[in-house]
C-alpha cells in the first residue's frame, strides 16, 4: 500500500444487477482508470452481472455455493481465490456479493480486498441498508467504499459520498440515488489504490497526495 502507480488487476464478485461493475467497466474504457477486470465471479446462476461481464467480454464465471444462502463454504472460497489466482488477480472487487467473506479468501489477497455498502458506515451495516436508514428516520443516506475485514461491513473506509434522504423517498427512489453516488465513488477509490494512493495507519486510510506527472 501506498507504493507506486500499477495497473490494477482486478477480480469482481457480485451477486445482483451489475451496475456497480459496469461503472468500473466504463472507467477504465474512458482512461479514467488504470486496471483491467481479469474475470468476474457470481455465486448467482442466472445474475445479470454475469450478462453484463459477457456483454464486454469478460471471462465470468458461476460459483455453485449451495447449499448456503449466505455463507461462502470452504469448497467455495477455495475455487474461488483458485480462479482469481488463475487469472492473476491482485484486487478483489466486491461488488454486491451477498456473502461473508471468511478468513481464507482474506488471507489469500490481505489488504486487497474492497467493499462498496450502501450507507455511511459505521451507520447502517448489514443488508438493505437504504431501508434501514430511510425507516430510522435519517436525514442523510450514501455509500462507503472500504477495505474488507473478518467483520460484516467494519473494514478501514477510503471514500464516503453522501445524498440527502428526502420527505417523499421511496426505498426505491433513495437506493437509486445512493447508487449515482456509488458508480461514481468506487472507480475513484480504485483510481486512488492504482495510483499507489492509499495506505492503512491503525485503520484509517490515508490518501496521499498525488505525485507530479502521476496518470
Ligand atoms: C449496491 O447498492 C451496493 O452498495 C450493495 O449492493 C448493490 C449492488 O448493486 N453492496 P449492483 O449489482 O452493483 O447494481
Amino acid at each position: 500500500m501506498g507504493k507506486s502507480a500499477v495497473t490494477l488487476k482486478i477480480g469482481i464478485l457480485g451477486s445482483g444487477s451489475g451496475s456497480n461493475m459496469v461503472s468500473i467497466v466504463d472507467a477504465i474504457e474512458r482512461g479514467k482508470l488504470n486496471a483491467e477486470v481479469k474475470v468476474v465471479l457470481s455465486d448467482v446462476r442466472d445474475a445479470k452481472i454475469l450478462e453484463r461481464a459477457q456483454q464486454h467480454r469478460i471471462p465470468c464465471q458461476w460459483i455453485d455455493c449451495a447449499p448456503y444462502r449466505t455463507k461462502l463454504d470452504d469448497q467455495a472460497e477455495q475455487r474461488c481465490v483458485q480462479i482469481l489466482n488463475a487469472y492473476e488477480v491482485d484486487t478483489v472487487v466486491l461488488a454486491g456479493f451477498m456473502r461473508i467473506i471468511k478468513p481464507g479468501l482474506l488471507q489469500a489477497f490481505p489488504e486487497r480486498i474492497i467493499n462498496i455498502h450502501p450507507a455511511l458506515l459505521p451507520a447502517f451495516p448489514g443488508i438493505q441498508a437504504w431501508k434501514q436508514a430511510l425507516d430510522y428516520g435519517a436525514k442523510l443516506a450514501g455509500c462507503t467504499v472500504h477495505f474488507v475485514d473478518q467483520g460484516t461491513d467494519t473494514g478501514p473506509i477510503i471514500i464516503q459520498r453522501s445524498v440527502p434522504i428526502l420527505p417523499d423517498d421511496t426505498y426505491e427512489t433513495l437506493h437509486a440515488r445512493i447508487q449515482v453516488e456509488e458508480h461514481i465513488a468506487y472507480p475513484e477509490a480504485l483510481r486512488l489504490l492504482a495510483a499507489g494512493r492509499l495506505r492503512i495507519n491503525d485503520r484509517k486510510v490515508e490518501i496521499l497526495k498525488e505525485s507530479r506527472g502521476a496518470p
